[in-house]
């Protein structure tokens, strides 16, 4: 089946990477002058955002494009069979710098994370990650690698299953969810999302907002299972590394445990610098005093009632120091 992905914030990241600033009337030119650079899409998904990218690109342009999942890698290799202006590299964004020095680039114009996962991951139930579609419960992002939610929930302790719910999902019911998954697994191993999403739903009470009670726990165990939050860190640290001076990094996150860790790299203040002195902090915990931000962006409501994945979306936008 085709599933497509609408992308989020697309005039707004392809702008800000083009350091055109945000009137619509630029992006919107049919007969705009060709920039030229070297990008980096770390998320292509479905290539929304890099294809818009490379209408404004000359010939000797260079999108290098990364993704962890399979079936997004597929859909770039097409796309540069017809565009050579099109790298495609089938990795973790974290990798970004060893990738591109392995390929002689040394540094680039442009980077785009946008975080998370596409609605083609979600809207297939065989990829396991909606609790509303049935499917193998798997949630991996590159199935080839690692370990499936089912065969983790299968071997992890009420303890280590608590802390994952609790953290990366923020909810409050974790210590009894995780109670209920291990106490269900020891008759019955998990095979199915909504025989998990079932699991959840009949501990915890429903939600006032009518939000699906096993919204918070999938949210978890993805980021717990696709390593989300260390890539996102080092992914962030290495494309400032691979950024020109006054090159350009957009983000867009979609939940507060992503934003967190954007924003504290990003926002450094140089007056508040005293206030990290003395601490046990390693150099990579603190925010880089190679990156300011200079722009956040918000969907409007428009493009939220067009697309209500955007509902959650905070575009960052942050340029290398020139020194
Ligand atoms: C929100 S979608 C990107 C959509 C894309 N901008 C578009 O317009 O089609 C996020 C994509 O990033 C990929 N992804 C998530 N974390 C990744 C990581 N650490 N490294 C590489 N790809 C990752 C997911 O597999 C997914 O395809």
């Amino acid at each position: 089946m085709n599933f497509e992905h609408r992308p989020v914030l697309l005039k707004e990241a392809v702008n800000s990477l083009l350091k055109k600033g945000q009137k619509t009337h630029l992006f919107s030119s049919g007969d705009h002058e060709l920039t030229n650079g070297i990008f980096i899409d770390g998320t292509f998904g479905r290539g929304g955002h890099s294809k818009k990218l490379l209408s404004f690109l000359d010939h000797s342009s260079k999108i290098f494009v990364f993704d962890k999942d399979p079936e997004a890698i597929d859909f770039a290799r097409k796309m540069s069979e017809k565009d050579n202006r099109i790298k495609v590299i089938h990795s973790s964004f974290s990798n970004i710098k060893d990738e591109l020095l392995r390929r002689n680039i040394f540094c680039v114009d442009g980077v785009l994370l946008d975080l998370g996962v596409s609605s083609p991951q979600l809207d297939d139930g065989n990829r396991g990650f909606s609790f509303l579609k049935n499917g193998p419960l798997d949630m991996r992002m590159d199935p080839t690698k690692g370990i499936s939610v089912a065969e983790w929930l299968s071997i992890a302790s009420v303890d280590e299953i608590r802390e994952v719910i609790l953290n990366y999902g923020e909810e409050r019911f974790a210590f009894k969810i995780a109670k209920a998954i291990v106490a269900r697994r020891e008759k019955k191993a998990f095979t199915t999302t909504l025989d998990l999403a079932e699991c959840i739903s009949c501990v915890i009470p429903k939600k006032k907002n009518g939000k699906h009670p096993a919204t918070r726990s999938f949210q978890a165990l993805r980021i717990y299972i696709n390593n989300e939050l260390f890539d996102l860190s080092k992914g962030i640290t290495s494309a400032i590394e691979m950024l020109k001076p006054g090159g350009i990094l957009v983000t867009i996150s979609f939940h507060s445990l992503e934003d967190r860790i954007v924003k504290n790299i990003i926002t450094f203040d140089e007056s508040k610098k005293s206030i990290y002195a003395g601490l046990p902090l390693l150099q990579k915990d603190l925010p880089s005093p190679k990156i300011r931000q200079i722009l956040k962006i918000l969907p409007d409501e428009s493009e939220i009632s067009k697309n209500p994945r955007a509902r959650s979306a905070v575009l960052r936008v942050a340029q290398k120091s020139f020194n």
